[in-house]
């Protein structure tokens, strides 16, 4: 058996080796390029293709002239070229809606090539060719993002990618009712969302603390309800508003705002979804109008973030200050008539969001209009009359040729299997919803909640909860055992309690919002944390030259404790596994000439402090975490 040479050491054919070459080269090649959500099919080719002063750009129909003007728009400032679009097929760069459908990239879906002769976008509809271009202005140098000209090579690589969406449901909630934000803030992130591919923006309108949407038929809606006290300090426990005090703060949409952000939107191939929260968390429409209230109290005011809601832990809760409407009232059905006529006839989408989170009953059981009703329906449980509420709404909506969604404790109150759920207390929801015939949109706390802090709570501003980058990237949308076909998709929420501006909602969103991206664009079978981790590394460096703000908590150390024989134990971990950990516990910085973190270490008893820093290439990168023994001994606790 001396003739056959060992496996090891046989030579491999020629082919073998190119094929492996070939896929090699493939593999580093795509890992290289900065696409956030990565594209179901990419194959690189040789060679490049540069934008010039010279090139020329075309759209084969008036529907893609809008993708081919806003690539010639966004390009103008840091490459310095004024290329005009013309019609026809020529073009050095080309825009084309597809004569013939390309049934594998469905409504959203598009293919890009790029080749050294040139680059054409191609795809079935508009918000395809819109995607395609979105692509393509991600492989172009960081600087495209930049507002000053950069004199570089405008070099995009040759490939062609074909792309196409997971999910038809890939949303964003912005809530503008906590703290207003201005139509030109609303327009920008509506932007960046739909840059990164999402479809929907979720628009959080109205809620105890302002009411932001005009209602023509409801004037006092935004004249009293748009405005809130001044307030400083954190949200929940600010001071109570002085009964006839100035309310100064806060703003509404008008409704030509409204149909302005919608066009905007539409352009970018967003659907906007506007939630009016019902019947709880509106105590910004009971400022307004307190007669549609049970206690129908003339001092209500629009909350300016103080501690009036009691949480006892596993869901339950009280209010202390009335946020309900009283479903047990015919002149709360004519109030949302009119709302929801006025909202229906403004946005041209199918669905309308109801809320139904989070409604305190306690008002409602005292009310003799709701004793009478409940006697009425035959209803036992004060809790019911919410399913009475919300079937009502769904008539409402109905008529108005509109789909009802709402958050998913409208399950519990029994609502038609028409109605759409949004799943946010975990997927328990999602999962009861879908088995009983619903169609659900997974946007669970636990993975997709925005408003939670990133990075360590001594370093993020305090929040209810905690949500890394990493564990959002983690998210799967279709729960075993449910039908995929239910789940319409997902979102991101980002509730703006502590967020007062757009700058602020951007490091709240980023880098988690590019991770649920990829979540509910990207085929399952793509997701690679270590993979997602370098490619949001290099949209970090684009979305500082876009002056795009983002957290850095994936550059931190993650410190865990737990209490063994009666000693603190410290555990250490990391998101990016090319850092390194440093720490001390003896008073003095860290650097890299402190212990280096390895395995969990027991820290000696009395009052020590840890301090945590971490490196990368021997350069400090991460925020340094100071950690007191009262802290250590608490988060041990937990
Ligand atoms: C919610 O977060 N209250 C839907």
């Amino acid at each position: 058996m001396n003739n056959i040479i060992p496996l090891r050491t046989r030579p491999l054919p020629i082919f073998v080796i190119l094929l492996l070459l070939l896929f090699s080269f493939s593999f580093a090649q795509n890992n290289s390029l900065p696409l956030i959500p990565i594209p179901v099919e990419v194959q690189q080719m040789t060679g490049s293709f540069s934008v010039t002063a010279g090139a020329s750009i075309t759209y084969n129909r008036a529907e893609s002239r809008s993708a081919a003007e806003m690539f010639a728009n966004k390009i103008r400032v840091p490459t310095g070229f004024s290329i005009a679009p013309k019609q026809g097929t020529d073009g050095s760069i080309q825009f084309g809606l597809l004569d013939k459908r390309n049934q594998q990239i469905g409504a959203e879906g598009y293919v890009l090539e790029v080749t050294p002769r040139g680059i054409s976008v191609s795809a079935n509809s508009a918000g395809g060719l819109f995607y395609g271009m979105q692509t393509l202005l991600q492989l172009m140098p960081k600087e495209i993002e930049g507002g000053v000209v950069a004199n570089i090579d405008w070099t995009i690589p040759a490939v062609r990618i074909t792309d196409y969406p997971r999910f038809g449901w890939r949303g964003i909630m912005l809530d503008v009712s906590r703290n207003f934000f201005p139509k030109e803030d609303v327009k920008s992130y509506i932007e960046q969302i739909a840059r990164y591919k999402y479809n929907v923006f979720h628009w959080h309108l109205s809620d105890d603390h302002g009411w932001r949407i005009e209602i023509k038929s409801l004037p006092k809606l935004t004249k009293v309800g748009a405005w809130r006290v001044e307030r400083a300090g954190s949200f929940g426990s600010r001071t109570d508003p002085i009964p006839g005090e100035k309310a100064t703060v806060g703003g509404f949409y008008t409704q030509d705002d409204i149909k302005e952000i919608i066009q905007f939107a539409r352009q970018r191939n967003v659907t906007i979804v506007p939630e009016i929260d019902l019947p709880g968390h509106s105590m910004a429409a009971i400022a307004s109008y307190p007669e549609l209230s049970c206690k129908k109290d003339t001092g209500t005011m629009v909350n300016p973030g103080t501690h009036f809601a009691e949480w006892y832990g596993n869901g339950t809760f009280k209010m202390n200050i009335e946020n309900t409407l009283n479903p047990s009232d015919e002149n709360v059905y004519s109030f949302l008539e009119k709302v929801f006529g006025e909202i229906a006839e403004l946005f041209p989408g199918p669905y309308i969001h109801v809320g139904g989170d989070e409604c305190y009953k306690g008002y409602w059981a005292q009310d003799t209009g709701c004793i009478a009703l409940m006697r009425r329906l035959n209803i036992r449980h004060v809790e019911d009359l919410q399913g009475y509420f919300m079937n009502r709404m769904e008539k409402i909506l109905k008529a108005k040729g509109k789909k009802l969604l709402g958050w998913d404790e409208i399950i519990e109150g029994g609502i038609s299997p028409d109605a759409t759920i949004m799943s946010w207390r975990g997927v328990k929801g999602g999962i009861e919803a879908a088995r009983t015939g619903h169609d659900v949109v997974m946007t669970p706390t636990t993975f997709s909640y925005l408003d939670y802090n990133q990075g360590d709570q001594t370093v993020d501003p305090p929040i209810y909860a905690g949500l890394r980058v990493k564990k959002s990237y983690s998210f799967e949308p279709v729960p075993d055992g449910v039908d995929a076909k239910y789940i319409l998709g997902g979102q991101g929420n980002l509730w703006t309690e502590q967020i007062p501006n757009l700058r602020a909602a951007e490091y709240m969103s980023y880098p988690r919002a590019w991770a649920l991206a990829e979540v509910y664009w990207s085929p399952k079978e793509k997701k690679d944390w270590r993979n997602f981790s370098r490619r949001m590394e290099l949209h970090f460096t684009r979305a500082e030259a876009a002056d795009i703000n983002y957290s850095r908590a994936s550059f931190d150390a993650i410190i865990k404790t737990s209490i063994k024989n009666g000693a603190l134990i410290v555990a250490m971990d990391k998101e990016l596994s090319d850092l390194d950990i440093y720490y001390t516990i003896d008073d003095t910085m860290p650097d890299d000439h402190s212990l280096r973190y390895t395995n969990a270490v027991e820290l000696p008893g009395g009052p020590v402090t840890l301090r945590v820093i971490t490196y990368r290439n021997g350069k400090p990168i991460g925020h340094l975490i100071t950690l007191k023994q009262d802290e250590l001994q608490k988060r041990a606790g937990k």
